[in-house]
């Protein structure tokens, strides 16, 4: 007999579940994939999943060939790193970097039950700032045959009210992608100052309105932390004018959100350094293809690019932004800010 007590599952509303946790059978999709089947074939992302972007233009720029060793340095919910790994076949290698420590280990759980094992599919916990020392750690000091960095969050980070990266959920204000480093949203906002927040709201989101956002949070701070990510939204729509406020507070809330999660996360830092040490981390002729999701990410990857070409270091660079097709962002509607760039390490 089992001595489990049952336990009844939590009732929800309406015919479908709404919240995250609720949504069990996209959380376990083996349980019942014509559930997850009918939420991807509406447009949607599966809860506890992300769906990859440019996957056929990604394959097609990097050839993973068997026998060659590459590296995604963005491992994710694994969807570029699978379609990665049926290319490379047996004797190829892939290297996965994630710095999310509670996602990586369910990524890897579910790769290695695909049947990849550690020769084929290496995976560590890192930041890709520190790519290079990585790949000298298992022995690729003179680095990869192609690389593919796909930058931000995943769906899983941002679905998850848990995680506190969006305003459209209710959760603790984190908004960390490691969770195990650094200080959670809430307390970064305590110790910025007014000045200090509103260049970052400049700087990551393009905030027309940084400076009242900014003096709107530190004021709201000052009667009590701001702990939640419905406070933060509240306090931001509570300093936008009444006109602003109806027509596009969602815009300006998404934003700031954005703005806040990179200063917490220090992502530009992290790209810089990743960026300084990228060529050094590619064999001749290796391709690295790069995907950003907003103007601050892509400027950097777009400069440096065009420098490294003039400098010599790329032989050839991506002549203009690959995107996804409309028929792409029909099937997934958070494909739509992506902009994809490549670059060819030079001889020598
Ligand atoms: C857009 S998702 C990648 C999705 C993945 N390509 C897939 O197919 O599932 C971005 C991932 O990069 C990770 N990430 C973001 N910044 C990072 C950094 N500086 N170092 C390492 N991982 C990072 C995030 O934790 C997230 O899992």
């Amino acid at each position: 007999m089992n001595d489990v007590p049952h336990q009844r599952r939590k009732r929800y509303s309406g015919k479908n579940p709404r919240r995250f946790e609720d949504k069990y059978k996209e959380l376990d999709p083996n349980l019942d994939p014509a559930t997850v089947a009918k939420v991807i074939a509406s447009g949607k992302t599966p809860a506890g999943q992300h769906r990859p972007i440019l996957v056929d233009e990604i394959l097609e720029r990097l050839a993973p060939q068997p026998s060659e060793r590459g590296a995604d340095v963005t491992f994710g919910y694994g969807g570029h790193s699978q379609a990665i790994l049926e290319k490379l076949g047996t004797t190829g290698q892939l290297l996965a970097l994630d710095c999310d420590s509670q996602q990586l280990p369910k990524t890897e759980a579910r790769l290695r039950a695909l049947g990849y094992n550690e020769e084929q599919l290496l995976v560590r916990q890192s930041n890709y700032a520190g790519l290079s020392s990585v790949l000298k750690k298992v022995g690729w000091d003179d680095g990869v045959d192609f690389l593919l960095a796909d930058l931000g969050l995943s769906s899983m980070q941002i679905d998850n009210p848990a995680r506190g990266f969006s305003y459209k959920n209710d959760g603790p204000l984190d908004m960390r992608m490691n969770p195990a480093r650094g200080v959670p949203a809430r307390e970064w906002l305590e110790k910025c100052n007014e000045k200090k927040l509103a260049r970052f709201l400049e700087d990551g989101g393009d905030e027309l309105r940084a400076e009242e956002i900014a003096a709107a949070i530190k004021t709201a701070i000052d009667h009590g932390p701001i702990a939640t990510t419905t406070r933060l939204r509240k306090v931001i729509e509570g300093a936008l004018p009444k006109r602003v406020r109806e027509e596009e507070s969602a815009g300006t809330v998404a934003r700031v959100f954005q703005a806040i999660r990179i200063a917490v996360n220090e992502e530009f830092t992290a790209l810089d350094a990743f960026l300084g040490k990228l060529p050094t981390c590619l064999r001749s002729g290796a391709t690295v293809a790069i995907l950003s999701f907003h103007s601050g990410e892509d400027r950097r990857v777009k400069r440096h690019f065009k420098e490294g070409f003039h400098a010599g270091t790329y032989s050839e660079i991506a002549p203009e932004i690959i995107r996804p097709s409309p028929k792409e962002i029909g099937e997934n509607s958070r494909a739509a800010p992506a902009k994809m760039r490549w670059a060819v390490r030079a001889d020598g």
